[in-house]
């Protein structure tokens, strides 16, 4: 079976807790897991931003901000493994030698963050590298990579297709503070030139979208990769 490594933006699996997605994401990764092996790294969203701040007000550095973000990802990531149920592994993951570990069973594994200075994009990225995946997928709360933030700029046009030397480019202008809200981390975007993982970006707030590309091959999005199609493995 192939091995597809999704990163679940907090923002799209729990828009709020109340008004979560987690049971409609268990329900297309429950029929994704008959097809590929699943690896999940599941984002902080907007709970992980209002804790940011709050410590920020209080006065505490970056990088302890960075620990509470990682802390919300891991509780997101706890409620999307009590969703998933006998599916899952019952744990989630902490490094990348435990993510590995729980995949010997054959179950859905799930993470949440690892360490400071990062996003769990980065953490998505180093996943399929280190389990060796064919695909990594980014589901976020837009339809792809943008010329300009696509919420604030009208002008702004998705890019069907950039070589993992062009996505570095647009990355490597955006600011890396606790809680910052860019395209994809730099760690992520290196891991991804050198990997040469093939990598999808795509609106992940409705989650059949996520069935349907790895599924059915048929997406709108974003695809980073050398070559100018990506292998839809199932
Ligand atoms: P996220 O990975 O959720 O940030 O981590 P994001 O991608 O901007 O947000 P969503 O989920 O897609 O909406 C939230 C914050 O947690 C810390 C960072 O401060 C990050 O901004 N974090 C997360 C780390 O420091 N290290 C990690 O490995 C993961």
């Amino acid at each position: 079976m192939k091995k597809i490594v999704i990163s679940l933006g907090g923002s799209v699996l729990v828009p709020s807790l109340e008004s979560n997605n987690i049971s409609r994401y268990v329900s297309v990764l429950g029929r994704l897991a008959e097809k590929c092996r699943i690896f999940i790294v599941v984002g902080g969203g907007g709970e992980a931003r209002r804790y940011i701040q709050v410590a920020r007000d209080l006065g505490v550095g970056e990088a302890a901000a960075d620990e509470l973000g990682i802390l919300v990802t891991r509780l997101n990531a706890r409620l999307l493994v009590a969703g998933l149920g006998d599916a899952a592994y019952p744990r989630v993951a902490e490094d990348y030698t435990e993510a590995k570990e729980f995949a010997g069973t054959g179950k859905i594994v799930v993470m949440g963050g690892i360490t400071p200075a990062q996003t769990t994009d980065a953490v998505s990225a180093v996943l399929a590298e280190s389990v060796d995946a064919d695909l990594l997928i980014n589901a976020t709360s837009v339809d792809g990579i943008y010329s300009a933030d696509p919420k604030k700029d009208a002008a702004a046009v998705r890019y069907e297709h950039l070589t993992p030397e062009e996505l570095l480019d647009i990355i490597k202008g955006c600011r890396m503070d606790a809680g910052a809200n860019t395209v994809l981390d730099i760690v992520a975007g290196k891991v991804v030139e050198r990997s040469k993982i093939p990598l999808l970006v795509l609106d992940g707030r409705e989650p059949e979208n996520l069935y349907r590309a790895i599924a059915e091959g048929a997406y709108i999005g974003t695809t980073v990769s050398e070559e100018d199609t990506i292998p839809l493995p199932a």
